[in-house]
């Protein structure tokens, strides 16, 4: 029987174990957990959602302040037109976080960055601009295109001096877009040197409907793309996502052809993973039917998240003057439309108002309080063990990476017990 070790993932001579985590925003894929995967041999992706204020907690810097002093007055305004990114600022908040996780790492594997081009930042092509070259600039070794992929992205670093040297790669969801990308591409002279397909299990945005994400299969998907480069006579490792709970799954994807996998959901229990402690717990407890997918992502994707998530039905302000990531080229988001709605509909106040459809993601996403996830979360409880107190025990990300390199008969190794409560 064979196990993930049996295989390895090839980026020209270099070869890896064949396992990536995948970037979790608003850096709940820290640069720790990056960390561990690249010292262990694999790959790990941070990511560059809400750049500004993962530097701010990260190195002491002030951008968010800074923006939402200069873009005071316009607070209770509804039209977020005129708040603006500085790029200079992006740029560097971008070098500090990228550059300062580079500086950390160890190891023969790789650290990417997850840069998901729905945040448009009311400003979609210059900012997208400044985050890739920023994120060449700060040496990392490569860049993950993510929801919303837009098909000349390639385009925007092309003159970069590490345009052919980083890895560059990108997510789809189907053999479709994929072949749109290429095609849009073609020009550029310059193929991904690594497509993440991500099947409907995933955590975070869905790169499918809301009322028809289960008739979709990651393993008919991933077969798709794999018989779609096979007759091109493309060799662009293929890495499947989205469910891969053990390392069994993972070894059905590599024997069909697959180079890699990419796992997400049994590190959001990990002590190096970003979420709080208190949140990690609620990860663990979930049943599933706590797991739930639905609309309130103002990027318009379906998003899977707890159904307990706090971030639902809030009458949040929205924060765009000191976020704003997700205004759209017109300096709107869906989530300012409905709670204008709401506001409206109860006499021009937000007391008490609840806005069930949208939710301002910036916030809440920024404060740990939209609880996204992989649909199997519901299954975290059966690889740690419960303490004395209730809680669960965090498991640590060398762990979970080594249970899915050397186990098999899908089988999941517990970790050794500890005495102390994880998570008081
Ligand atoms: C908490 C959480 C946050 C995520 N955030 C992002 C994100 O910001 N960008 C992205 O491209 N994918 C995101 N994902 C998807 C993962 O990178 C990954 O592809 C997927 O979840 C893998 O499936 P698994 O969680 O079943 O292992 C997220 C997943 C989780 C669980």
């Amino acid at each position: 029987m064979k196990r993930v070790d049996d295989f390895r993932l090839r980026f020209g001579d270099k070869q890896y174990v064949p396992i990536m985590i995948g970037g979790m925003g608003v850096d709940i894929s820290t640069s720790e957990l990056a960390l561990e995967a690249a010292r262990l041999g694999g790959i790990g992706h941070i990511s560059d959602a809400m750049v500004e204020d993962v530097s701010d907690r990260r190195f002491d810097t002030t951008f968010v302040k800074e923006k939402t002093k200069l873009y005071k007055f316009n607070i209770n305004n509804m039209d977020k037109a005129v708040v603006q990114f500085d790029l200079g600022r992006l740029a560097e908040a971008q070098r500090l976080h990228i550059g300062r996780t580079m500086e950390q790492k160890k190891g023969p594997g790789l650290i990417f960055v997850n840069c998901m081009e729905k945040l448009t930042m009311n400003g979609p092509r210059e900012t997208l601009r400044v985050r890739l070259n920023a994120a060449l600039d700060a040496g990392i070794d490569g860049i993950t295109l993510s929801a919303g992929l837009h098909f000349n992205s390639f385009g925007l670093m092309a003159d970069h001096p590490r345009f052919r040297d980083a890895k560059l790669g990108i997510i789809v969801s189907s053999v479709r877009a994929l072949q749109i990308f290429l095609r849009k591409n073609q020009k550029l002279d310059r193929l991904p040197d690594y497509v993440i397909v991500e099947g409907p299990l995933a955590g975070g945005h869905l790169g499918f409907g809301l009322d028809d994400w289960q008739n979709y299969d990651l393993h008919t998907i991933t077969g798709e793309v794999l018989a779609y480069l096979k007759a091109e006579q493309l060799d662009i490792p293929v890495i499947a996502a989205g469910g891969v709970f053990t390392g069994s799954d993972a070894v059905s994807f590599l024997e069909m052809g697959a180079a890699g996998v990419q796992v997400a959901t049994r590190f959001t229990i990990t002590k190096e993973c970003g979420l709080p402690d208190k949140v990690k717990q609620e990860y663990i407890r979930a049943t599933e039917d706590d797991i739930i997918v639905n609309g309130i992502s103002p990027t318009g994707y379906p998003m899977r998240m707890l159904r307990s998530t706090p971030a639902i039905g809030t009458n949040t302000r929205p924060g765009c003057e000191s976020y704003g990531y997700l205004l759209d080229a017109t300096g709107n988001c869906a989530y300012i439309n409905s709670y204008n709605r709401e506001v409206v509909a109860n006499g021009g106040s937000d007391k008490g108002i609840k806005v069930m459809d949208k939710t301002c993601l910036c916030t809440h996403m920024r404060n740990f309080n939209c609880w996204t996830c992989g649909h199997y979360t519901y299954r975290l409880k059966d690889t740690t063990h419960k303490l004395p107190n209730g809680e669960y025990q965090l498991l640590t990300a060398e762990h979970v990476f080594k249970d899915y390199q050397f186990s098999t008969d899908n089988r999941i190794a517990l970790p050794p017990k500890e005495e102390e409560a994880a998570c008081v």
